[in-house]
């Protein structure tokens, strides 16, 4: 079969690897993916946002199934297109897709469902906002409502710096449109871990678990940013967290989709906080998250077309899901200055060395080919040097490893990745 995945960061080099394990397909393409993926799939060079060009892509070429991986088409409705076009494709459509497109709806769904989160209010009068941050504890959470490349949401620890955020959201606009509306939130202290779950519309299957550095630096200071790197499975994801999650969240999050006639078939991204008080969702993601794809993707035992087919037909039931008993690390290499300025455009050497070496892998976020022919970065995070390891420390000393093996001017990245496992 042919497959087209759509995307062009790690998240998408992680689902072009997994999908070229299959026996069942013989080609990929990815649009537009980026110069690692060309390992596996031909790039087509059409944008996520080009639905109709995506469209004729997958009817000219015989597509068999479309794979999204990224959130803005799926929040603006790709899915519907290519079905109305009578096209195969594995993402959950624009009404099931709102639960990661609007904050606002995610937490009046957990409260309206009874599913645990933190306490909250939502904003459309930047007004009420800030006449309702005089009586709040703080620190307290700000949340743009809509899309903001995982950058959307503000931790206030004064009501000056909390009034200061609602003005940045909702008057000055920081994060365009998506500040039309906002969430102010509790603030909740805990681990945090990442949980992607693959969805029928009735059935969900939660994967391993992952945790996610999402700070610029090392002791999680600087800013936030859109994952440093992460490792797969936590150890604070313990059978009794896990099976509270199932029984009060997981199942709970689809039985609501569905009774609100909004059936989630795909990748439910489930972002938690395991606080004093119990589990409780930070954020749902409508995908594979990045770079969790790229820690839990390495691990799956079945193969991704089997299961990805049992999603879109209703049988996920029918499927059980295995990983492998091991552990994997993903250390991102990024542009010196991200997320902030960064420059760009530098060549990549020592890529050779990830060549047929079983568990190491080099996920490319933002790398292209220059005139040359020669891989170079192109963006703020580069590459995802991922390694597995029988435990999480080996998995960890193999990544760091190989950290050293790749290099461009301005390589930037955490030493700390997955150090929380020492205290596990
Ligand atoms: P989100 O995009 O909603 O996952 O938020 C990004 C990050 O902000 C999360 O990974 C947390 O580290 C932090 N965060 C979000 N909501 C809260 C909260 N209610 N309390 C504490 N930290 C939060
Ligand atoms: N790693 C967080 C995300 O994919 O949103």
């Amino acid at each position: 079969m042919k497959v087209l995945v759509v995307g062009s960061g790690g998240r998408e080099h992680a689902i072009c690897m997994a999908v070229a394990k299959s026996s069942q397909v013989d080609k990929i393409y990815c649009a537009p993916g980026n110069a690692g993926i060309a390992e596996y799939a031909e790039l087509v060079d059409i944008k996520a946002m080009e639905f109709d060009r995506l469209v004729s892509f997958a009817k000219d070429n015989c597509i068999d199934l479309t794979i999204i991986g990224m959130d803005d088409p799926l929040v603006g409705g790709i899915v519907d297109v290519f079905e109305a076009e009578g096209l195969r494709v594995f993402g959950p459509r624009k009404n099931a897709a709102i639960i990661e497109g609007s904050k606002a709806f995610s937490k009046d769904l957990m409260k309206k469902y009874g599913i645990p989160s933190a306490a909250y209010e939502n904003f459309d009068d930047p007004e009420k906002a800030l006449e309702y941050l005089e009586t709040a504890n703080m620190p307290i959470v700000l949340k743009a409502d809509g899309l903001a490349l995982g950058k959307g949401v503000l931790i206030c620890q004064t009501l000056e710096e909390a009034k200061e955020g609602v003005k940045s959201i909702m008057l000055d606009k920081q994060f365009g449109s998506a500040g039309n509306k906002m969430v102010i939130e509790e603030f909740m202290t805990g681990r945090e871990v990442s949980v992607l779950c693959f969805c029928d519309g009735t059935t969900i299957k939660p994967m391993t678990s992952a945790q996610d550095h999402k700070r610029a630096k090392d002791g999680d200071q600087g800013l936030n940013t859109g994952g440093m790197g992460n490792f797969s499975p936590s150890p604070f994801y313990t059978e009794e967290v896990k099976k509270f999650c199932e029984e009060n969240i997981y199942s709970k999050t689809m039985a609501a989709m569905k009774a609100e006639g909004r059936d989630f078939t795909g990748v439910l991204f489930v972002g938690l906080m395991l606080t004093p008080d119990g589990p409780k969702v930070l954020e749902y993601n409508a995908r594979f998250g990045d770079p969790e794809a790229q820690v839990v993707l390495p691990r799956l035992q079945n193969d991704i077309i089997d299961v990805i087919n049992a999603c879109i037909d209703g049988k996920l039931d029918k499927i059980d899901l295995k990983f492998e008993d091991n552990a994997c690390v993903c250390v991102i290499l990024a542009s010196d200055g991200y997320p902030l300025k960064y420059e760009k455009g530098f060549k990549i050497t020592g890529m050779e060395n990830f060549k047929n070496v079983p568990g190491r892998y080099l996920f490319h976020a933002g790398t292209k080919f220059n005139e040359n022919g020669d891989i170079v970065t192109n963006g703020g995070r580069v590459l995802g040097v991922t390694a597995t390891g029988k435990t999480l420390k080996e998995a960890r000393a193999n990544a760091y490893e190989y950290v050293d093996l790749v290099d461009f001017k301005n390589k930037y990245y955490r030493h700390d990745i997955g150090k929380a496992i020492d205290e596990a």
